[in-house]
């Protein structure tokens, strides 16, 4: 099982977008388990469901297992974990390795192919215990000055967090978002990112694509569609180089 932790500290960044593209996108390939990390349950709803007031990814700080978290969605080969609503991660302490600790004694990479992650914006425990068990990284950034500097203080967390846990750094991907070539900010953001944080790193850009917003409404991602959209080709070539990197 390969497992893939999408994240950026910074808000509206397009992380759950990512996240449940690609989720359903490699569910065309194989298993996938999707971990709905943010509270706000962004990525349950983005793929049919609900985020849940009784049991969910977040139950495993509570002693739940995680097996018992699982709810199929209405999308082939793909698994949700959902997001517990109002669960507060600042209320507990000593959270460190239970994802881990969860992954390994439930055997959960017999059971899928691929885990996609989708994590809240915030550098806490959440994010520590999705980095724990990171194969590779996404990070999805606007091209705008704060966008960069947010890709580099994500990079600094990453590797901040692989050295406290004595752990060797996940593959990063940096994918921008919301791109238009015609912008020359973008290019130049674009280009920036690439001399500081290394052109291999970088993705091809998902342009904007309305459709993205709006397959929050309908549950199903745009990944799913028959019918050509900018959003589609986009985040299909964005898998096809994901998986190449896996
Ligand atoms: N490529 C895109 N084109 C147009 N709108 C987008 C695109 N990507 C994301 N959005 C919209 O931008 C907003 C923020 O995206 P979201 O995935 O929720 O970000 P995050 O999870 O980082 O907070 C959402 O309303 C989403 O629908
Ligand atoms: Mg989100």
């Amino acid at each position: 099982m390969k497992t893939i932790v999408i994240s950026n500290r910074k808000g509206g960044s397009a992380k759950t977008t990512t996240a449940v593209n690609i989720a359903s996108g490699l569910a065309k390939f194989g298993s996938v388990l999707l971990l709905d990390f943010d509270t706000q349950g962004h990525a349950s709803i983005g793929v049919g469901s609900q985020l849940s007031e009784e049991l969910g990814v977040h139950s495993i700080f509570m002693g739940k297992t995680l097996s018992e978290t699982f709810i199929p969605t209405v999308h082939h080969n793909l698994t949700l974990s959902p997001a517990l609503a109002f669960f507060d991660v600042y209320e507990y302490s000593n959270l460190q390795g239970i994802l881990k600790n969860r992954f390994e004694r439930e055997s959960i990479a017999d059971f899928f192919d691929y885990c996609i992650i989708d994590t809240p914006p915030t550098f806490d425990a959440l994010l520590k215990n999705s980095l724990e068990v990171a194969d590779s990284v996404v990070i999805p950034f606007v091209p705008h000055h704060l966008g960069v500097v947010a890709v580099g203080q994500m990079l600094r967390a990453l590797y901040q967090s692989a050295y406290q846990l004595n752990r060797q750094i996940a593959d990063v991907s940096i994918l921008p978002v919301m791109f238009n070539p015609h912008i020359l900010e973008h290019q130049e953001c674009l280009q920036k990112v690439k001399t500081s944080f290394g052109e291999e790193k970088l993705l091809s850009p998902i342009g904007i694509d309305i459709k993205l917003a709006k397959q929050f409404e309908s549950g199903s991602p745009i990944i799913l569609d028959t019918q050509y959209s900018k959003g589609l080709k986009d985040y299909s070539r964005c898998i096809e180089e994901l998986i190449q990197r896996l």
